[in-house]
């Protein structure tokens, strides 16, 4: 085992879904795969193997926010051999044609993190999804009636900023959502040469002030859930 995943050489498939939530790992492996066998709850961080049209898929809970995504991902791609990684989950739409229930495909993340600051000394990496990850997810959401939006995302470190209106800053540049975690994905996809990509579903608007109600959200995020599971065993 890990650090912090108690699972073997072997439980965790090469493509694993990655929610923040880890009841939402739950719901996922209980809903969409056969023989789910749950490989670890360290820290309640729910993990789990099952079979997703014949094929071998993962999925785990990362927790929220950068340093949270990190430990997991930085375990999965070093320890595991996990060769593509969705996460799924929710973002905050600061675009006025990205609307509540939407699904958002994050082509690149832009981030206020500390951790790329740190790890390229004031430089500005610009994390950026597996190609074939958004053309597959892209193709895949069209197919069946559900119109993604795809564009650059935030990742930002604070939910609660000091500054309520932070986030205009990042939609005057094009920004269409607020999320916590797809920058560190696909900047550590790019260090372990890996495939990433992250697919979210609008929860709610700081451009409107609304928000989804928890029945939208379950029927939403089972439409992201069937795309992320589609994509992740595509060839
Ligand atoms: N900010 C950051 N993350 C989020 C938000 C938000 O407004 N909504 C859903 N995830």
């Amino acid at each position: 085992m890990s650090i912090h995943i108690a699972a073997k050489e072997g439980d965790i498939a090469e493509v694993i879904l990655l929610p923040g939530d880890p009841l939402r790992a739950k719901f996922v492996a209980e809903n969409f795969l056969e023989n789910p066998v749950q490989y670890s709850s360290v820290r309640n961080i729910l993990g789990f193997t099952g079979i997703y049209k014949g094929k071998k898929v993962s999925v785990q809970g990362t927790g929220m926010g950068i340093p949270s995504i990190s430990i997991y991902v930085n375990e999965l791609f070093r320890e595991y051999g996990v060769k593509r990684a969705i996460r799924i989950g929710t973002a905050g739409s600061i675009h006025k044609d990205v609307k509540i229930r939407d699904l958002v495909l994050a082509m690149s993340a832009c981030t206020d993190s500390g951790a790329n600051n740190i790890r390229f000394g004031g430089r500005n990496y610009a994390p950026t999804a597996a190609f074939s990850l958004l053309k597959t997810a892209w193709d895949i959401a069209v197919s069946k009636g559900w119109q993604p939006k795809a564009g650059p995302v935030v990742s930002s470190d604070m939910f609660y900023t000091e500054d309520p209106n932070e986030w205009k800053i990042w939609a005057k540049f094009g920004c269409l959502a607020l999320e916590m975690e797809c920058a560190e994905l696909y900047t550590l996809a790019a260090k372990y040469n890996r495939e990433a990509l992250g697919i979210m579903t609008i929860s709610d608007s700081l451009i409107t002030g609304e928000c989804t109600s928890a029945e939208e959200r379950q029927n939403t995020f089972t439409r992201m859930m069937e795309v992320a599971l589609e994509t992740a065993i595509a060839n």
